[in-house]
């Protein structure tokens, strides 16, 4: 198994106020800014110059998923892959600043991703700031009409390994070579990313970011709880752009592909949905309604 994403690289938005998008995930999750250009708001958690970013645009729409490659041959392999399934490739220039090499396409099942060579590290590791400070951007989940091409893009084509499913394929969970149990998700609806979610170092992180909303007459939509696929403990809430945000502790790190074999899991209508929550309460009526489209799709 030859893996060419190591691990979940950016997310990238258009909305009409990336000052006031920035400043919410700031305040609230505790990323940083990192830098300004041509109205582009750049954040992130850790030592890399970005994970997420906010750029002007008339509406709230996401202009790629960013996928870290191993390296710029593995870039290289992507797009020789696209080319030869005739993918329409919209850039092979990278979105931001502190990438060398990337490519950026529209995948088959209408979400957009860009493939691009390590963010470079050039930020300090610890911040001072308000929130709860995660250590990284962690995964996000997308909606498709068809999961099984998705399964068949982001294996066959992208090297990803299936880590989960649910028995009829409503929900799949995908990771890269870093091993954590989900980079990439996915379950049936229209194009749209549905989430993306931060990795915090502890559980108390969560309660603080849940009072930190609450401090600013919002609420959690969902959680806390534990996922069954992943094994990480969770809340969501809406950001100001009407995407949904999890935070997460524990994923579950998966450290041999050779000896893990991918889950089933059933799909009840009781309580007991311990795929979706080890601990039982359900997601809220409309849970899966949120999501932002994709800006090249439109
Ligand atoms: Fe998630």
């Amino acid at each position: 198994m030859t893996h060419l994403i190591r691990q979940m690289g950016h997310v990238a938005f258009t909305t009409p106020d990336p000052e006031g998008s920035a400043r919410d995930l700031a305040e609230i999750v505790g990323l940083k800014v990192t830098d300004r250009r041509d109205g582009t708001v750049y954040l992130s958690a850790n030592q890399r110059h970005h994970e997420v970013s906010f750029r002007p645009g008339p509406r709230a729409e996401v202009l790629a998923i960013g996928l870290e490659a191993m390296d710029a041959a593995a870039v290289d392999e992507v797009q020789r892959r696209l080319r030869s399934e005739g993918i329409e490739i919209l850039d092979d220039r990278p979105l931001g600043p502190g990438m060398e090499r990337a490519v950026r396409f529209v995948a088959p099942f209408g979400a957009v991703f860009e493939v691009h060579t390590p963010v470079a590290r050039d930020q300090a590791r610890r911040h001072v700031g308000p929130g709860s400070r995660p250590k990284r951007i962690e995964h996000v989940n997308l909606k498709a009409p068809d999961t099984l091409l998705v399964r068949d893009f982001l294996t066959r084509l992208l090297g990803m390994q299936l880590s989960d499913r649910t028995a009829g394929d409503e929900f799949l969970w995908f990771r890269g070579w870093d091993g954590y149990h989900h980079t990439v998700a996915v379950f049936r609806g229209e194009p749209q990313l549905h989430h993306y979610a931060f990795d915090l170092h502890a559980l108390e992180d969560l309660a603080g970011i849940a009072d930190t909303l609450v401090l600013k007459d919002r609420a959690l939509l969902w959680g806390p709880g534990r996922h069954g696929a992943g094994g990480n403990v969770f809340t969501y809430y809406v950001d100001p752009d009407g995407c949904v945000v999890e935070n997460s502790t524990g994923m579950d790190r998966i450290d041999s592909d050779l000896l893990y074999e991918a889950r089933t899991w059933e799909i009840s209508a009781t309580l007991a949905d311990r795929w979706i929550n080890q601990w039982g309460s359900p997601p809220p009526a409309g849970f899966t309604d949120p999501g932002l489209p994709f800006a090249a799709v439109r």
